[in-house]
């Protein structure tokens, strides 16, 4: 299967990092495609409601950044990891303007059938938001949600690293 993981941490080597990562390895090694876009790498502005994806030119967005590369990759893939720290009790601004801009190509269909969702925080107990929204989508769009992992105590760049808790990505991606 094609799978594209969107890391929306902008720190380069952090946790979230650890967590797409992670994925990625376990799916490779059971002969998956896997392509991580990092947030540090791509410049995505918000959606500007403009409409002219759904009135002018359709499934097109008027706007000229990093989308213009990550479109032709989520178009291939049928499954889609979202990976995130936790900004303010959600997933952070640099991917939900990804997801928005998902806008476009939703007026032409989105071939994302499965999803997952990748969590990291400093604190426990506030994942909600993040997960409410996860799920929210996969109603809308039919996708079928593989699992949710959520890390908190993770601070310091690389505090993921050898936690336990990243055998449930490896479960998670063995299970495609
Ligand atoms: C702007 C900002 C806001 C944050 N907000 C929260 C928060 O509301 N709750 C929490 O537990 N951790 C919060 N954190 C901590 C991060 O979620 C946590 O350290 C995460 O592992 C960082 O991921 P990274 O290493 O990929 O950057 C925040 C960090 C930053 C930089």
């Amino acid at each position: 299967m094609n799978i594209l993981i969107l890391n929306g941490s902008p720190r380069q080597g952090g946790n979230t990092e650890i967590l797409a990562k992670t994925f990625a390895e376990t799916a490779e090694q059971n002969g998956h495609s896997v392509q991580i876009i990092n947030a540090y790498d791509i410049q995505v502005a918000p959606c500007l409601a403009c409409t002219h994806c759904l009135n002018i030119e359709k499934g097109i967005c008027i706007q000229k950044d990093s989308m213009e590369m990550i479109r032709p990759l989520f178009d291939a893939a049928e499954v889609i990891v979202f990976a995130s720290p936790i900004y303010f009790f959600t997933i952070s601004a640099q991917l939900k303007c990804v997801i928005d801009r998902f806008y476009a190509a939703n007026k032409v269909g989105i071939g994302f059938k499965k999803s997952a969702l990748l969590l990291d925080s400093h604190s426990p107990n506030v994942f909600d938001s993040a997960i409410a929204m996860f799920h929210g989508i996969n109603r809308y769009l039919k996708w079928e949600s593989l699992g949710i992992v959520t890390l908190d105590g993770m601070t310091a760049k690389g505090s993921a690293s050898n936690d336990p808790r990243l055998e449930e990505i490896r479960k998670i991606a063995a299970s495609l």
